[in-house]
């Protein structure tokens, strides 16, 4: 464990601290973006990989903590899986509704589920180089993911078209509470990486991993829920319909997301250059279900 590297400016630390949500789902429609299916289940693929994925985070992150030599970094560190334990039980708390709506996601998250508990879980590996080589890893590969959490996050705090169109805002809340706490974290995955590694080429390497995967299981999602859609007898997904609601500002934009990739690659990359803090806590400091619950 070498390299430690500053940690984000002091302007942008802040305690960070889990916050206690609560959503009712009651009311909430299965396109919950009126009369755009497409829209709805693109963003809904975020049910179906973050329980699993953000279990997989804190599961991570417990392995580490004794290996942290920098106290602000360890209560970062801890900060961070208290906000990533509740966000995973949130998006949890959606599927019973959407199966209750017709939509039983069981199929798609058990892969989820294996993937993150087997594939990318503790393997048997005796104590030494290759024990600390697989937690490297996986702590690169959080940095990564993280980077994309920020970027959404950042994308639905300004995501305005969502709301002219008539989102449900039971669930334009949930995205954002999610988001602005992502934005709030958004440099603790890669300091602590930058702590324990900071290797460029593991850097790039995970994050191509990462990159692929997430490309992969979110077109892999997405398609899932329009197939299986009951009021939807063909439905499809394309890349086309994608880019589409990017340029109307429903869903990220393709050449936004496209910028973003030099960005953390860049050796002079850190998460604290993306994104608003000022944002983000403005809209905690709003947001119902932060502050009582629907
Ligand atoms: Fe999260
Ligand atoms: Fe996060």
């Amino acid at each position: 464990m070498s390299n430690s590297q500053p940690a984000a400016t002091a302007s942008e630390r802040i305690g960070l601290k889990a916050r206690k949500v609560s959503f009712d789902w009651e009311e909430t429609p299965l396109h919950w973006v009126p009369d755009d299916p497409f829209t709805a289940h693109t963003i809904n693929v975020l049910h179906l990989l973050l329980p699993a994925g953000e279990r997989w985070f804190v599961h991570v992150y417990r392995q580490v903590l004794p290996y942290i030599r920098d106290d602000r970094l360890r209560e970062d560190v801890i900060g961070f899986i208290g906000q990533e334990a509740v966000h995973s039980q949130a998006h949890d708390d959606v599927l019973p509704h959407l199966k209750r709506l017709g939509l039983d996601p069981t199929p798609y998250t058990a892969q989820v589920d294996w993937l993150f508990e087997k594939l990318l879980g503790d393997r048997t590996l005796p104590p030494g180089r290759a024990r600390a080589w697989w937690l490297k890893e996986r702590v690169a590969l959080i940095a990564a993911i993280e980077h994309y959490t920020a970027f959404l996050g950042d994308w639905v705090l300004g995501a305005e078209e969502l709301d002219r169109r008539g989102a449900d805002p039971v669930m334009l809340d949930l995205l954002r509470w999610h988001g602005a706490e992502e934005v709030e974290h958004r440099s603790v995955a890669f300091d602590l990486f930058m702590h324990v590694d900071g290797g460029y080429r593991r850097r790039v390497r995970t994050w191509a991993t990462a990159f692929s995967a997430l490309v992969f299981l979110w077109q892999r999602g997405t398609r899932f829920f329009m197939e299986n859609d009951p009021t939807l007898p063909a439905g499809r997904a394309t890349v086309r319909d994608f880019v589409a609601r990017g340029r109307e500002g429903v869903l990220p934009s393709t050449p936004d997301l496209l910028r973003s990739v030099p960005r953390y690659l860049s050796r002079a990359y850190h998460p604290s250059q993306e994104g608003s803090t000022a944002q983000a806590v403005a809209y905690l400091a709003s947001s119902p279900a932060a502050n009582g619950g629907h």
